[in-house]
C-alpha cells in the first residue's frame, strides 16, 4: 500500500483517500456500565435502556502496520457503552476477513466494488426495542464496510435516532451519511463522531476525552 501520510492522504487500493477528518478536542466525563466483552452479543434484558450500539472492527492486522487485540472502532464502542450504557451488538461476519493485511484490503474492495453483502455470524437483535442506534465501523474504501451493509440491510431502523461512530485514516465520515440515508430514510440521524484509527490507538485516554466531550455536545 501506498501510504502518504505526511501529505495528509493515504491509499487503499486504488483509492486515494485525503484528509477530511476534523477531530474533537478536550471534555468532560462520565462513567457508567463495564463494557461487554468483544463478541459477546448475549445480553439479560433487551431493550430495557433503549439503546443499542452496534459496531463492526477488525482485529489482527491494520493499517498502517498495526496488529491490534482490540479494534480502534471497539475502542470506541466500549467507551459509548461505559458512558450511555444500553445493549451492545458486535457484528461478526461469519467468515472472517483475512489476517494479512493486503489480502483483507484486496477482498474488501472488490466486495464493495461488486455490492457483495456479507454473512454475519450471529442472529441479528429484534430492533424494534430501541429508540436510539449508536452505529460505529471503520471506514473501507469510503464507507461501511459491506458486513455492516448487511446489517443495514437485514434491519430497519424506522424512525430511530441513529447516531453513527467512525475510525478512518483520513476519509472522516466518507460516504456513511449518504449510505445511512439509504438504508435507513425515515432515521433521525444526529452529529456523529469521527477520529483517525491511528489516532486512537496512540492516545486513548485523549479518544475518550474526545468521545465525551461529542456525547455531551449531542446531549448524553
Ligand atoms: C480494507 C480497508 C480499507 C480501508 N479504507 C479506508 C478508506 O477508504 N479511508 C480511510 O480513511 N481509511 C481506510 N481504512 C483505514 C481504517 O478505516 C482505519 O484503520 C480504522 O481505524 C480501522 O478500524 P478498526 O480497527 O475498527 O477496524 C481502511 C482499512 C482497511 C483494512
Amino acid at each position: 500500500m501506498l501510504t502518504l501520510l505526511g501529505l495528509g492522504a493515504a491509499s487503499f487500493g486504488g483509492l486515494i483517500v485525503l484528509d477530511q477528518s476534523n477531530s474533537t478536542a478536550q471534555g468532560s466525563s462520565r462513567r457508567t456500565p463495564p463494557a461487554a466483552a468483544p463478541g459477546d452479543n448475549s445480553s439479560a434484558a433487551p431493550g430495557a435502556d433503549g439503546i443499542l450500539t452496534i459496531y463492526y472492527s477488525k482485529t489482527g492486522a491494520n493499517y498502517p502496520d498495526l496488529d491490534l487485540t482490540v479494534g480502534n472502532t471497539a475502542r470506541i464502542a466500549e467507551m459509548i457503552r461505559d458512558r450511555v450504557g444500553g445493549d451492545v451488538f458486535e457484528i461478526v461476519p461469519e467468515t472472517p476477513y483475512p489476517a494479512d493485511y493486503d489480502e483483507t484490503d484486496r477482498m474488501a474492495g472488490e466486495e464493495e466494488a461488486e455490492n457483495r453483502f456479507r454473512p454475519i455470524r450471529d442472529a441479528l437483535p429484534d430492533v424494534s426495542a430501541y429508540h436510539t442506534v449508536f452505529v460505529g465501523h471503520p471506514i473501507w474504501y469510503g464507507e461501511q464496510p459491506m458486513v455492516v451493509q448487511t446489517f443495514m440491510r437485514d434491519r430497519n431502523l424506522g424512525s430511530a435516532t441513529v447516531v453513527p461512530f467512525v475510525t478512518h485514516e483520513g476519509s472522516g465520515f466518507g460516504n456513511t451519511l449518504e449510505v445511512i440515508a439509504d438504508f435507513w430514510p425515515d432515521a433521525q440521524v444526529l452529529e456523529g463522531f469521527e477520529e483517525r484509527g491511528t489516532q486512537v490507538h496512540r492516545d486513548l485516554d485523549g479518544a475518550r476525552r474526545d468521545v465525551d466531550q461529542w456525547l455531551e455536545r449531542i446531549g448524553f
